[in-house]
């Protein structure tokens, strides 16, 4: 190699260096938001303590999340609901979490005028205190959620909000 071919190659080499300096933090920025996303998914959200449910009482609790999308942080705003209804002791679960998003077409499900079942008044979707569908028009029984009881001296309600595609008989999330 001549002192030609030497220079030569050395500016290439340190010029694709300086450009890989440039590009790390580059694509860093741009993945950032995506990564960050990823990470936010599948929180528990603290709703209530379990000492302020009654057993059998269904009681509804906004989600709250703090949006962001690729670059821009919105404030943090209702972006759905969940009914809690405390089983009785002995029962598997402590708490029962069922999405107040109606799995027919996702209008908010609510309480019935007799406060005895959940009923939908966009299509007269109604449901049991379990989410089990009593009449014909929801396709499947009202989206259960994961929950979590912390184990303190006042525990504390936690739930994996998840949305859910409607429409349909099996329970898929909503991607
Ligand atoms: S959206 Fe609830 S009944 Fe249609």
């Amino acid at each position: 190699m001549n002192r030609r071919d030497f220079y030569r190659f050395g500016t290439l080499a340190l010029g694709g260096l300086v450009s890989l300096a440039l590009a790390v933090p580059g694509v860093a920025y741009i993945l950032d938001p995506i990564l960050k996303k990823k990470g936010r998914e599948g929180d528990y959200q603290e709703l209530t303590s379990l000492s302020r449910l009654q057993v059998g009482v269904p009681e509804v609790f906004p989600i709250i999340e703090e949006r962001q999308d690729a670059w821009v942080k919105y404030p943090p705003e209702p972006v759905g609901a969940v009914w809690l209804i405390r089983q009785p002791a002995g029962s598997t679960e402590e708490v029962l979490a069922l999405s107040a998003e109606c799995p027919h077409l996702g209008c908010a499900v609510n309480l019935s005028s007799d406060r005895k079942s959940f009923f939908c008044p966009c299509h007269t979707s109604s449901f049991k205190f379990n989410g089990n569908p009593i009449n014909q028009i929801p396709p499947r029984a009202m989206d259960s959620l994961k929950v979590d009881v912390t184990k303190d001296s006042d525990p504390k309600v936690r739930v994996k909000f998840e949305r859910f595609r409607p429409q349909i008989k099996e329970k898929k999330p909503l991607v």
